[in-house]
């Protein structure tokens, strides 16, 4: 289970996160949904201890990451996509996936390219394609592959759908839910696409300017129109 305590991040001396607290069960599927500049990256930044500077606990199967190093939490069992995708351009799509094997658990074996691939039916035509020849949903599909590759018990995924077309969103909806019920791999998604997010995750958190001001499933937010019009622009 990750469990996020009151965290306060700051890029220099601007607080840009506030209290924030959350939590994704084992297995969970959680989106935390925020309009641009809200604090959606920099609180993934924050869970990954990338970039921000974080007073507070991130708390990951019982034990507090304290200053553990990003790529010791990968190892840990977290994968984090970021929102530039970061596919190398030079090498294939099988090869960027094969990338994943760095990401592993000590002990652990990452999935096997190919039978991933499979599972993804917009990856198979382009499997030996180089990165630097990918549409932006090809991008973000390998990406995604690239992060489940490493078998890690919570992936995060920051804005997915940024730039894709509406077709494309379908598809990865389609993948996302699909890989993760495959995988029992949990979810954090960060999202602007209300739609998106729901077709993904259970739960979520509405967060604005740094502060978490709703939290519940899809249901209750459906419930309360008014947190959509005030903080979520539709
Ligand atoms: N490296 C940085 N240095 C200083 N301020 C930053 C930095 N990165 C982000 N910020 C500021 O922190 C605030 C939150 O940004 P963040 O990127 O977390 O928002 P976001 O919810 O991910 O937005 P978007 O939906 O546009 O990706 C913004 O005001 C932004 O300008
Ligand atoms: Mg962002």
């Amino acid at each position: 289970m990750l469990k996020v305590e009151k965290i306060d991040a700051f890029y220099g001396d601007s607080q840009i996160l506030h209290s924030v607290s959350l939590e994704v069960e084992d297995g969970g599927r959680v989106a935390v949904v925020g309009r641009n500049g809200a604090g959606k990256s920099t609180l993934l930044k924050s869970i990954m201890n990338a970039g921000p500077t974080v007073k507070g606990k991130v708390i990951w199967k019982g034990t507090e990451f304290g200053s553990m190093q990003t790529f010791r939490r990968v190892r840990e069992g977290i994968a984090l996509v970021p929102e530039d995708r970061r596919i190398y351009r030079h090498v294939t799509v099988r090869e960027n996936i094969a990338m994943s094997a760095y990401g592993v658990r000590k002990g652990e074996t990452p999935l096997d390219v190919d039978e991933l691939i499979e599972r993804f039916p917009m990856l198979k035509p382009i499997r030996d394609r180089p990165g630097g020849q990918l549409s932006g949903g090809q991008q973000q599909m390998v990406a995604v592959a690239r992060a489940i590759a490493a078998r890690p018990s919570l992936m995060m995924l920051d804005e997915p759908t940024e730039g894709l077309a509406p077709v494309i969103v379908e598809q990865l909806a389609k993948d996302i839910a699909g890989i993760c019920r495959d995988t029992g791999a949990g979810l954090l998604l960060c999202e602007q696409n209300l739609w998106f997010a729901r077709q993904c995750t259970d739960r979520l958190y509405v967060i604005d300017t740094g502060r978490i001001v709703f939290e519940g499933d899809w249901a209750k937010l459906d419930a309360q129109p008014e947190i959509k019009t005030r903080y979520l622009a539709v």
